[in-house]
């Protein structure tokens, strides 16, 4: 199965899905990886690794649906069966996302529905949570509101930063991306109608 990464930052968990992927934990090809900044450290991940790197700048163009034109006319020249947004920071257009509908997955700090956006960990300090986590989701037009495909928890600890919490969750964030990716290209879970179907095993 062909996966394209969408990324706009360091990129830790496109390394996660290259490394399962060398290690043979994982039947799969990272066959792009895509990004919104030039210097978004996953696009040398992806060079490092003998993958094909593009970047493409929004302020090139004049609107973000012209913008995710080009962009997604790069992603499908590459011919990916799962395109797997992992910390890509810029809001998609509603077309590009319709068009893509149970192909294309987020991987979000967060358990959502809670603390959808930007800043998911200091968001669940302030609201006092005790448990709080990471999602894989389908992509749809609702930022980091499409169907949850699967989650991992982790404890709010006393003491706890952001950044300390940030830590704890994107260990897991690991594991949980290559195990629904895993399920993904396996066909074990699939979007039906809006909703995730066949769950399959647990994660
Ligand atoms: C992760 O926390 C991911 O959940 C979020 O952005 C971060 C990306 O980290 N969407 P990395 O670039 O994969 O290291």
């Amino acid at each position: 199965r062909r996966i394209a990464v969408l990324a706009s930052g360091r990129g830790s968990n496109l390394q996660a899905l290259i490394d399962a992927i060398a290690a043979g934990r994982l039947a799969a090809e990272v066959v792009g990886v895509f990004s919104d900044r030039a210097g978004a450290g996953a696009l040398e991940r992806a060079r490092a690794a003998g993958i094909a790197a593009v970047s493409l700048r929004p302020r090139d163009f004049d609107s973000r649906p012209a913008f995710d034109e080009a962009l997604f006319s790069r992603i499908d020249g590459v011919q990916p069966d799962l395109i797997v947004c992992a910390g890509y920071m810029r809001l998609l257009s509603e077309h590009v996302v319709e068009a893509r509908a149970g192909r294309m997955i987020n991987i979000h700090p967060s358990l959502l529905p809670a603390f959808k956006g930007l800043h998911t960990h200091q968001q669940a300090l302030d609201a006092g949570a005790t448990e709080h986590g990471a999602s894989v989701h389908f992509v749809t037009a609702e930022l980091d509101g499409g169907p949850v495909i699967a989650q991992a928890r982790v404890p709010v600890l006393p003491g706890d930063d952001a950044a300390r919490l940030a830590e704890r969750v994107l260990a897991r964030e690991h594991p949980l991306l290559l195990a629904t990716v895993g399920a993904l290209v396996e066909g074990r879970v699939r979007l039906l109608a809006g909703r995730v179907a066949d769950r399959g095993r647990p994660l």
